[in-house]
C-alpha cells in the first residue's frame, strides 16, 4: 500500500508515519551514533539523561565538530525555542531538559526563544494575540523552571526582544529568497507574509551572541527533527554573515497517550497529552485511559508478554520517567515477559509523573520570581 509510506514532516505540519532513518536521508543529517554518544559521555562526565541514552535524539549536524572544539577550549552555546499556543505537556519538556543538562555539565550559557508572534501567525484555528503572548510567558516560567541557571540564561520572546533582535533579523532576511522559503516550508499564495518573514526571527538567536560579542561562538541547538528546516536555511548562510553553523541535535516526536504514531498534539484531543497545568485527577485519568501495548487477557499477556514499542505508557517511561538505566530496563523487561501488566505499570507511573508534578510546582513558582528579567530588550549594536 503506497499511501501507508507517505509521511510529511515541515515545522508547519507533521503527517502521516514517519520512517525517522528515510527521513534524516531526505534531510541530509547525519546519525547519531555510539562513537559520538561516547564522546559525549566522556565530556559531561555522568550518565547520559533518558532522551540521548534511549535514542529519542537520533540525528545531528555537527556534532562531533562541537564537542571537539569544546574539549580543546572553544565554548559554545545553547539554543531552543517553544512557539506559545497553549500549555505546555510532558513531552514538550524534552528538548528543555537535554539544554539543562549540558547547561549543568558543562557550565554554558543557553538562550531561549519565544515566539509568540509564530504561532499568531501559523496557529490554523486562529489564536489571539493575548492568547500566544499570556502562554508565551507561562511556558517560559515551565521551562526555566527545568532548573536553568537564572546568570546563565536568556530569553527572546519575539514581541518584546523585537528591538534586540531586529538589527540582526535585517541582515538574515536579506539572505533568504522568497523561492527558498517556498520550497522549504510548503508555502502557498494564501500563506500570510508574517510566516514568510518568520524564519529570519528563528535564525536570530543561533547568531546572536557571536554578533553581540564580535566574535564566532559555536552553537548548539536541541529541537525536534521538524524545526531542521529553518536550521537548514541558517547554515546555509552562516558563513556568507561571518558566523559558525549552529550544530543541532534532533530528536524524534514523541507519540500521545492515545497511541498515534504522530506528533503529541496532533488533532485538539486533549486527552493525548499530560499537560502541566492538568490537576491530578485529570492526570490520573488520562494514564488510566491511555493506549497500551496490552493482550486481550491478563492470561495472554502472562503467557506472551505485551508490546512495548506501540504503548504510549511504555514511551513515557522510556522519554522521560525512568530516571535510571535500571529502572528503564526492568519496566522494559517486565513488560515484555509478561510480568508486569498494565494496571500495575500504569500505577507506578502515575505515581512517579505525580511526584514530578509535586516538584515542578515548588520549581515554577521560584521561577516565576526571575523568569521576566532573562527577557533580552536590547540590542548590543544598534546598526
Ligand atoms: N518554531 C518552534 C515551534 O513551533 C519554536 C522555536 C523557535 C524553536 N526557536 C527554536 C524550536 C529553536 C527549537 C529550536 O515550537
Amino acid at each position: 500500500m503506497p499511501g501507508e509510506e507517505e509521511f510529511v514532516v515541515t515545522p508547519y505540519e507533521v503527517k502521516g508515519r514517519i520512517d525517522y532513518e528515510r527521513l534524516r536521508e531526505q534531510f541530509g543529517t547525519q546519525a547519531l551514533t555510539h562513537e559520538l554518544l561516547a564522546k559525549l559521555h566522556h565530556i559531561a562526565g555522568g550518565e547520559l539523561p533518558p532522551a540521548l541514552a534511549r535514542g529519542i535524539y537520533y540525528s545531528h549536524r555537527d556534532l562531533g565538530t562541537l564537542l571537539d572544539g569544546f574539549a580543546h577550549g572553544t565554548p559554545f552555546f545553547l539554543y531552543s525555542g517553544r512557539g506559545p499556543s497553549g500549555p505546555l505537556h510532558t513531552s514538550h519538556l524534552l528538548q528543555f531538559q537535554l539544554c539543562q543538562w549540558f547547561q549543568q555539565r558543562l557550565g554554558v550559557p543557553m538562550y531561549i526563544q519565544i515566539t509568540d508572534d509564530e504561532k499568531f501567525w501559523s496557529s490554523k484555528g486562529g489564536i489571539a494575540r493575548e492568547e500566544t503572548a499570556r502562554w508565551g510567558l507561562e511556558n517560559l516560567i515551565d521551562i526555566l523552571a527545568l532548573g536553568f541557571d537564572p546568570k546563565r540564561t536568556r530569553t527572546f520572546f519575539d514581541s518584546r526582544s523585537i528591538a534586540a533582535m531586529y538589527p540582526l533579523a535585517i541582515r538574515i532576511a536579506r539572505k533568504v529568497p522568497y523561492s527558498t522559503v517556498k520550497a522549504v516550508f510548503g508555502f502557498t499564495p494564501s500563506t500570510n507574509i508574517g510566516l514568510v518573514f518568520y524564519t529570519a526571527l528563528q535564525t536570530v538567536p543561533a547568531f546572536w551572541p557571536s554578533w553581540a560579542e564580535g566574535r564566532a561562538i559555536p552553537c548548539l541547538i536541541p529541537c525536534g527533527i521538524d524545526q531542521d528546516p529553518h536550521f537548514r536555511i541558517s547554515r546555509d548562510m552562516a558563513e556568507s554573515l561571518g558566523y559558525p553553523k549552529p550544530a543541532l541535535l534532533h530528536s524524534q516526536m514523541v507519540p500521545g497517550l492515545l497511541g498515534e504514531s504522530v506528533m503529541s498534539t496532533t488533532g485538539d484531543r486533549s486527552d493525548n497529552a499530560l499537560f502541566l497545568n492538568d490537576p491530578p485527577e485529570v492526570v490520573e485519568r488520562k494514564v488510566r485511559h491511555a493506549f497500551t501495548g496490552g493482550r486481550a487477557t491478563v492470561e495472554e499477556q502472562r503467557r506472551l508478554g505485551a508490546n512495548p514499542e506501540i504503548c504510549s505508557i511504555w514511551a513515557l517511561w522510556r522519554t522521560q520517567f525512568a530516571e535510571s538505566e535500571t529502572k528503564f530496563a526492568e519496566v522494559t523487561r517486565g513488560c515484555r515477559s509478561g510480568t508486569l501488566l498494565c494496571g500495575e505499570c500504569k500505577s507506578q507511573l502515575r505515581e512517579r509523573v505525580g511526584r514530578f508534578y509535586r516538584s515542578h510546582a515548588e520549581n515554577r513558582a521560584k521561577a516565576a520570581e526571575w523568569a521576566e528579567s532573562t527577557i533580552v530588550t536590547e540590542a548590543p549594536k544598534a546598526l
